[in-house]
């Protein structure tokens, strides 16, 4: 038996499936999916076949024909969950699971009508990355083996499903709605996701249209108005788009990421709904996938800085392409402040900060961090600074182009990198962001002329006429400079002069109130309690809680909003601050 990735139950020994067939009832009294799933092997084959499940109740398995097939569901290992064994008959190519999921999988939120934005619909979504997949459909959940998909929703008729897939059909048969969907692409199983709600949509372009509640539609539509130009920018840049469509969903608040590069539909967190267009830098990330990770797919977790570091690097292109380098530049420092607080945070697992991870033992999720973003992209920089611009863009389109609908390792990476750019890996100091922890000294540091003037306000407050021009990256890397414990009068200064705690960009608000709590701004503390109870993304979720649990007093004050949030986050949120709390 041979099993590569750490996460899966996978034998690659044993057949792969070609394509899945699901059809899966909704049931919103229960919480639960009452479903079925066919798998095409890729051939015919006989002996053990292992799926990945968790949490499912496994009703029965048979061939073709329907005759049952034998099968054992293990007990459940804490990460990954249960093995499902079926024994194929000699000749099997076809079998199907009928099975159900449960109220607690950990890839579903079910949502209350309240917990909408119309507060008079239930709503479900999906988020499988990275290994939650599993507790939707039982399959060998690994990015090394990929699937074509059909898919059949049975909905109430007052609500709409949508997929990422391209859409079949949607018929109404009493209560109930049919939704079809199917994805002629192979996909890596993580990108298996779909929503369940009040939806309505708009046109952005000929190839996008965005997806929300009717209640936010029009501010979305808004704020993602440029997604076509987007789109181009990022072809220009990477070759042809090759999912056909580019929709967007806009989430409800729990949603746990920012986005999710679910294939020709990106979910993302109602949290970028500015008003401004300042966090459109989330869209050109989840944008950038459909070359780096949904294209060029990581092997496993534990190279998962392929996916991520790639796609900043490739995110950053875009904006720079949209916005121009002081833009992109912004961003980099940001990203920079971020990696550098990954690395304090990380100071006890340096394991972790390396690129290439060893994740046997370890729960993805567990593990994330922003180092595979920062880091992977400071190592795409090197790169870029050795060999120049012209001949990288060269190599990245080379790299993408001959590993499409592929895994990649990164030592797979490493042998490509050296075979068309020799002695570049070397010259670049790669070995270091690739096997040891931190930050190599010799790492590109961002500079322009914006950031040169912004950092000549460090340890300053500002006059009105100083900031007149900020944009929001620029507030946001302001206050990330400030120390890690300002004085207290230093806050109240900020906060009276320029009203952060009362920021509507939860970018900016997010970075205050981590900064305000650990300075002591009573202030602020308000607005933490509230906010903590609006938004369950865990990049706000986690600092903040953090710096209130950093003391034993603020600990008891976090567990008890826990206990009163707990419920309106997404299971894999609730999860990360649990962790957190219990530390
Ligand atoms: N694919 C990730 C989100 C993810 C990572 C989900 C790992 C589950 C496991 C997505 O592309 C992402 O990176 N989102 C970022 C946004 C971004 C601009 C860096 C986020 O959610 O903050
Ligand atoms: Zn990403």
């Amino acid at each position: 038996m041979a099993r590569r990735d750490p996460h899966s139950y996978n034998d690659d020994l044993q057949p792969e499936t070609e394509s899945l067939t699901w059809k899966a009832r909704v049931d919103f009294q229960t919480q639960r999916l009452h479903a079925e799933a066919t798998l095409l092997l890729k051939e015919a084959s006989a002996g053990p076949l292992d799926l990945d499940t968790r949490d499912l109740e496994i009703l029965s398995v048979v061939d073709a024909q329907g005759r049952p097939l034998g099968y054992h569901l293990s007990p459940p290992e804490p990460i990954l969950g249960s093995r499902l064994r079926v024994e194929l008959p000699s000749g099997m190519r076809e079998l199907t699971i009928r099975y159900r999921t449960s109220p607690r999988a950990s890839a579903l939120q079910w949502l209350t009508p309240a917990q909408t934005a119309g507060g008079q619909h239930p709503y479900l979504f999906s988020q499988c990355q990275a290994i939650h997949a599993r507790s939707v459909v039982p399959l060998q959940d690994t990015p090394r083996v990929r699937l074509r998909f059909r898919a059949e929703l049975t909905v109430p008729k007052e609500l709409k499903a949508v997929m990422a897939a391209g859409f079949v059909s949607r018929e109404e048969q009493g209560e109930e709605a049919v939704e079809r969907f199917e994805m002629p692409q192979a996909i890596p199983p993580y990108l298996l996701a779909f929503a369940v709600g009040r939806l309505a949509s708009r046109d952005l372009g000929p190839r996008s249209r965005v997806w929300a509640e009717p209640e936010v539609l029009e501010e979305a539509a808004a704020e993602f108005e440029d997604v076509d130009a987007m789109l181009r920018a990022a072809e220009a840049l990477f070759g042809p788009y090759d999912w056909e469509r580019f929709d967007l969903l806009t989430m409800p608040p729990s949603f746990p990421y920012g986005g999710m590069e679910n294939p020709r539909l990106t979910f993302l967190t109602p949290t970028l709904l500015a008003g401004d267009k300042s966090q459109v830098s989330v869209v050109a990330h989840e944008l950038a996938h459909s070359w780096t990770g949904n294209l060029v797919t990581n092997a496993s977790a534990e190279h998962f800085w392929l996916n991520e570091g790639f796609t900043v690097f490739a995110e950053r292109r875009i904006l720079e392409a949209l916005h121009g380098p002081e833009v992109a530049t912004l961003h980099a420092a940001l990203g920079r402040r971020a990696l550098e607080d990954a690395m304090e945070h990380l100071r006890e697992h340096p394991q972790l900060t390396m690129l290439r991870t060893r994740l046997a033992g370890v729960d993805p999720d567990e593990a994330f961090s922003q180092i595979p973003y920062e880091k992977g992209y400071l190592l795409l920089c090197a790169l870029e600074k050795t060999v120049g611009r012209e001949r990288f863009d060269d190599f990245l389109r080379r790299y993408l182009e001959s590993h499409r609908f592929q895994a990649l390792t990164t030592e797979q990476f490493i042998d490509f990198a050296e075979k068309e750019l020799p002695g570049v890996l070397e010259k670049a100091n790669a070995d270091a962001y690739l096997y040891r922890p931190g930050i190599p000294e010799s790492a590109p540091v961002p500079r322009s002329e914006r950031l040169e003037r912004l950092e000549a306000m460090k340890d300053q407050v500002p006059t009105e006429e100083e900031v007149k021009d900020w944009t929001p990256a620029e507030w946001q890397l302001y206050i990330e400079w400030l120390p890690a414990r300002p004085e207290r009068a230093l806050l109240q200064r900020l906060d009276e002069r320029f009203h952060l705690t009362k920021s509507q960009n939860a970018e900016i608000l997010v970075s205050w109130l981590a900064v305000a709590l650990r300075g002591g701004w009573e202030p602020a503390l308000e607005r933490v309690e509230s906010f903590l109870g609006e938004v369950g993304r865990m990049k706000y979720l986690k600092p903040l809680y953090g710096a209130l649990a950093a003391d034993t007093e603020g600990k008891v004050l976090a567990r008890g909003l826990f206990q009163r949030y707990a419920e309106r986050y997404h299971p894999i949120a609730r999860a990360a601050v649990e962790s957190i709390l219990n530390r």
